[in-house]
């Protein structure tokens, strides 16, 4: 069984994350797309809400799981039998801290990560972006899956009450 984890904040997860976890689940058997809890950071969404929000974007894709963690990475893969991490890089600009993590935690666990280049009609699109957009009351609906655009326009009309 060949099994892999996408990782990463997902706050909201966009059309570019979902184009990764396709292809990415299109490789491995089990795809395991999973949410850093950061009790530092409470983030634009409840990762509980993230986590729903991408079972809805992923819900045509039945070998992939949504799940979330804390702490490091490579224990979650360890404790979860998981050899290979996906990651997805748009730019250049991703490559460098990429590699780093990617070095480090094969460093740490012997664990190997994988790079998937983003489709370039989603290499533009960042969660930040997205958020920013949306909260100024602009239009992200080509950006995220349609259950991620209804949250952030009920959120945007919440806040503007
Ligand atoms: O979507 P993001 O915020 O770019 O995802 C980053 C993420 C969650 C993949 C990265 O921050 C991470 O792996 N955090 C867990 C802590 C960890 O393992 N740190 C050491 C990395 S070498």
């Amino acid at each position: 069984m060949r099994r892999a984890v996408c990782p990463g904040s997902f706050d909201p997860v966009t059309n570019g994350h979902v184009d990764v976890i396709g292809r990415a689940a299109g490789l491995y058997d089990e795809l395991v797309v999973a949410v850093l809890v950061n009790p530092g950071k409470a983030g634009f969404f409840p990762v509980e809400e993230r986590m729903e929000l991408l079972r809805e974007a992923v819900a045509d894709l039945p070998n992939v799981t949504v799940d979330s963690f804390q702490g490091l990475l490579v224990e979650y893969c360890r404790s979860h039998d998981i050899p290979v991490i996906v990651k997805g890089l748009r730019a250049v600009s991703d490559f460098e801290y990429e590699l780093q993590m990617a070095q480090m935690n094969r460093e740490l666990a012997g664990i190997e990560t994988l790079f998937v280049p983003t489709a370039p009609q989603v290499g533009h699109l960042s969660s930040s972006l997205v958020k920013q957009i949306a909260t100024f009351g602009g239009d992200v609906s080509r950006l995220v899956p349609e259950v991620v655009h209804d949250r952030l326009v009920e959120h945007a009309r919440r806040d503007a009450q």
